[in-house]
């Protein structure tokens, strides 16, 4: 395999950290630190699985004239729903916050980011999917994960889809890192099983990708590689939310996210996205069907993969592409091509010789 330079060069890590059991009591302070008398007033965004527990908004030093908003996350980020939570914000008087608190999962998280890039930047989310468009910083922002595996604390993108164009992609801008990241594992102790498997596993996903794939930078792998031992540790052990094991999956999905900030991943997401696209599946679950069905690019992975689920007891979706039409078929197949870095990283330049229309197709029938 001929190695290729990834093309990164200056890499931007988050501002500052906390790590460790009831670090999340520390958010109320910093955010009253970036308080000020021209900027009395802060956003939170807070997973709506949180909705009911009525106390987590001032838990985080949420003040009555603060925004508070909680994150839908039945549907992933659109373009779209990203420019109409700016505007309510804008309209409630919330243009020059303190600061932003993103407090949830990666869709969360997601949208403090973009958020935080709009209310400086202005315009339309959709003028900024790409890389490097983002002209000047966004509000200052906090990144407090609920849930492991995504990275997107650590990570230099926010993905949203434009449901116009059917585009998948972020803001990949060093303005959309995180100043200050909170990462307390005592928060994931009430996650669901199967949500914290399929979630856990896209950073155990982008790293094999990024180890099997062409385009390389040295830390990136090493990133790669102890997020890979950190997922073993967890989804090999017999309790994967044991505390200790809680504790390794967060430190994983930290380190995956900064693995990926300076490599590709390969043939599973570009798939992935396909299905987040066409059928409108989450791209954790997505993930994991894809490995499912892909172990002939991926067979160790995938090999590990089916001692993970087993051993931890959890149910993969079957018969998602069951009664394709020939329109979703097409949908299909252009929602992965378009997907080339990724492609080109797993399978070279020329991946459409190996990554027929038809080839496509019958491993989507297998998912
Ligand atoms: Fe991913």
């Amino acid at each position: 395999m001929t190695i290729l330079d990834t093309g990164v060069k200056i890499v931007r890590n988050v501002g500052r950290f906390t790590f460790g059991d009831g670090a999340v009591s520390g958010v109320a302070d910093l955010v009253a630190s970036k308080r000020s008398a021209e900027t009395p007033h802060a956003i939170f965004l807070i997973d709506d699985y949180f909705k009911n527990e009525y106390y987590t908004a001032s838990s985080l030093g949420a003040k009555p004239t603060d925004a508070v908003h909680f994150v839908s996350t039945v549907n992933e980020p659109t373009t779209q729903s990203i420019d109409e939570l700016v505007a309510v914000l804008q309209k409630s008087g919330h243009k020059t916050p303190a600061t932003i608190v993103g407090f949830g999962g990666g869709i969360t998280l997601d949208t403090a980011k973009a958020v935080s890039n709009l209310l400086t930047n202005g315009g339309l989310a959709a003028e900024y999917q790409g890389w490097d468009l983002v002209r000047v910083p966004g509000v200052h922002k906090i990144g407090v994960p609920t849930i492991s595996g995504t990275g997107s604390e650590a990570t230099r993108t926010c993905v949203m889809t434009n449901i116009e164009t059917g585009l998948k992609l972020g803001m990949n801008s060093d303005f959309t890192v995180f100043d200050h990241v909170v990462l307390d594992p005592s928060l994931t102790r009430t996650v669901p099983r199967n949500q914290y498997f399929f979630t856990g596993m896209d950073a155990y996903i982008h790293c094999i990708e990024a180890l099997a794939g062409s385009y390389r930078n040295a830390i990136g792998d090493a990133y790669s590689r102890e997020t890979v031992n950190l997922c073993r540790n967890v989804f090999l052990s017999n309790d994967m939310m044991a505390d200790e094991r809680r504790s390794d999956l967060m430190v994983a999905s930290y380190l995956g996210g900064c693995a990926i900030a300076t490599s590709y991943v390969g043939v599973i997401h570009p798939f992935s996205a396909a299905l987040s696209v066409v059928f409108g599946l989450h791209h954790c679950v997505a993930n994991c069907i894809v490995l499912d069905a892909l172990g002939e690019f991926y067979p160790e992975a995938h090999t590990e993969f089916r001692k993970m689920i087993e051993l931890q007891k959890v149910e993969l979706p079957r018969g998602v592409c069951a009664n394709l039409t020939d329109d979703l078929r097409a949908a299909l197949i252009a929602a992965t091509i378009k997907h080339e870095k990724p492609l080109t990283n797993a399978l070279g330049s020329n991946f459409r010789a190996t990554l027929t229309d038809t080839r496509i197709i019958s491993l989507f029938e297998k998912m």
